[in-house]
This record gives structure tokens, C-alpha cells and sequence, in this order.
């Protein structure tokens, strides 16, 4: 696989970064996955927008990546990836520089790294649902923040996998916020639910496309908190992202949700979604 590190076109193995990379040593960075259908990007210019977001709250000297862009085309290039799915992976660091909490000198370069890889998309869970757990949130406080200190997030995760669940819904003070890698959406009596955009969620640019679609087909939806207390009562609930795009989701902590089986709203959404995809911008 080609791979791109700061301006260059190199073969996976030959990518060496840095130990003193303020990435490896403090999570210092922020990244950001792109899809793309049958080699075209999906949403790239909301996911560099992210990315530049997340620059600007982690004051990086640099917060314009627009010219991403079409580093990720020749990385779908290079990598003969215009058929079929395939995910670019962008991390953004603050640079190498000895191990010192303050920042570097300010015109230290950032490390821009880009990768992509075919994507194989879970079918079977977009098929039958998926089971999910809640598990309490132990992120920090910008979670609208796409950093790449991700130890929650997996370690939730994982807890989840080990449940045998597909995902774990994160709880704070008695609000489900998000996936550990997934933003959620629950239907109560034919309306969508989804939590509002806040410092303890990621702004999801499959969330906004989903109720942009909502919105398109006439589908009534609101942001508003989502209870642990009333998840139990959803109609229907789904998780939406990037990898996962439309997944229903069947039961929570081994409790059915609805019926157990994936709900006619949900499945609306997901086939919208995957008309959409390939023609979305
Ligand atoms: N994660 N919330 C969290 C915590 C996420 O990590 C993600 C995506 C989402 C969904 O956002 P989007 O629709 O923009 O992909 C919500 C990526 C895919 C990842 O970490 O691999």
C-alpha cells in the first residue's frame, strides 16, 4: 500500500515516524476517516472541515487542510481503489519535539499522515441489526473533538466485544451521547430522536447527512438528550457512521428493542443512505 507522510508518496513500509512524534508521546493529534464508493470521497470537504475544527481547538499552527483533498484522490489512486469500498485514515500531530507539556517552538511542522485501505463492509450487521451495551463515559470534556486519545473509546469497546456486542453506547449523567465510534438515533412513535450537538459528542457527518435525509423524506426528527431510562421504550434504535453507515440496532444490554428486529424507520434510512452514496456531493 502507498501511504502519505508530510508531502510524500511512500510504500506502508517504508513510513517511519518519529518516537519523539508529540502524537506517539502525549496523543497530541487529531485524525479523521473518509469513505469513499467505488473511488469517489464521501463528504471530504465536511470531514477536512472536522479536521480543521479540531486543528483550531488544539491551537495547531496550521488548520487548513483543504489540500487533503487530493492527497486522498491519489491515495485511492495509488492504491487502485476506485472499485468497491475503501477508507482514508488523515492523523494530523503537533510535530517531533523533545517531551515537554508546553507546546513546541510554533513553527514546528505538523505531522500529516494518510493512509487508505479497501473497506469491507459489515453486511451481516447492517442485515440483522446489531446488539449494543451502555457503558459509562470516562472520555474527557471535548469529545467534539476528533483527537486521537481514543483509550475510552476502545477500552469501551472492547468491553462491549467482550459482551458479545457490536458497539457500547457511552452514558453521562444518565444521557446515552454516542457510540464509541458511532452516533446514535432512536424512533419514538414515528419520530427520530438523536442527542444535540455538544462538547460531550462528536458532530458525526453521517448524523447531518442522515437527518438532512430526514428531512428530505419527510421524516419528523428532533435533537434532544436520549435517556438510559427511556432507551428501553425506542421503537427503534440505530447506530450511524463513517464505517458503520446505517446499522439497526436490535437490543440493548440483552433487552430487545421494539420488536428485536431491525424497524421500518430504520431500514428507510439505511436504504436512503445507501442510494445516496456515490452521487451525495
Ligand atoms: N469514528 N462518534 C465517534 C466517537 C466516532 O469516533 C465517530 C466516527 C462517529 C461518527 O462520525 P462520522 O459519521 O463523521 O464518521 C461518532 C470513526 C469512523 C473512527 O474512529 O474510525
Amino acid at each position: 500500500m502507498i501511504g502519505y507522510l508530510n508531502g510524500q508518496y511512500l510504500p506502508q513500509e517504508n513510513i517511519v515516524i518519529s518516537p519523539e512524534d508529540r502524537g506517539f508521546l502525549f496523543a497530541d493529534g487529531i485524525y479523521d476517516v473518509i469513505r469513499s464508493y467505488n473511488g469517489k470521497l464521501f463528504r471530504a470537504k465536511a470531514h477536512l472541515d472536522r479536521l480543521s475544527y479540531g486543528a483550531g481547538a488544539l491551537q495547531f499552527n496550521q488548520t487548513d487542510f483543504g489540500y487533503l483533498e487530493p492527497v486522498c484522490e491519489r491515495l485511492i489512486q495509488d492504491n487502485r481503489l476506485y472499485r468497491g469500498d475503501a477508507v482514508i485514515y488523515m492523523q494530523v500531530t503537533r510535530g517531533v519535539a523533545p517531551r515537554s507539556h508546553a507546546f513546541p517552538p510554533i513553527e514546528t511542522p505538523l505531522t500529516v499522515y494518510a493512509t487508505a485501505r479497501p473497506f469491507q463492509p459489515h453486511q451481516q450487521e447492517a442485515e440483522t441489526g446489531i446488539r449494543v451495551i451502555l457503558v459509562p463515559d470516562q472520555r474527557w470534556a471535548r469529545c467534539d473533538v476528533k483527537t486521537i486519545g481514543l483509550l475510552a473509546n476502545t477500552l469501551a469497546h472492547q468491553r462491549a466485544r467482550t459482551s458479545l456486542a457490536a458497539e457500547g453506547l457511552f452514558v453521562r449523567d444518565g444521557a446515552v451521547m454516542e457510540g464509541t465510534h458511532s452516533n446514535v438515533m432512536a424512533v419514538f412513535d414515528g419520530k427520530v430522536i438523536t442527542p444535540p450537538r455538544t462538547n460531550y459528542m462528536l458532530a458525526g457527518i453521517t448524523r447531518e447527512f442522515v437527518l438532512r435525509l430526514c428531512g428530505e423524506l419527510s421524516v419528523p426528527f428532533l435533537e434532544t438528550p436520549l435517556y438510559e431510562s427511556d432507551i428501553r421504550n425506542a421503537d427503534e434504535l440505530m447506530i450511524v457512521g463513517t464505517t458503520v453507515e446505517v446499522t439497526p440496532v436490535i437490543a440493548v444490554n440483552g433487552e430487545n428493542i421494539g420488536s428485536g428486529e431491525p424497524g421500518p424507520l430504520t431500514r428507510k434510512l439505511q436504504m436512503a443512505f445507501h442510494r445516496s452514496v456515490g452521487f451525495a456531493e
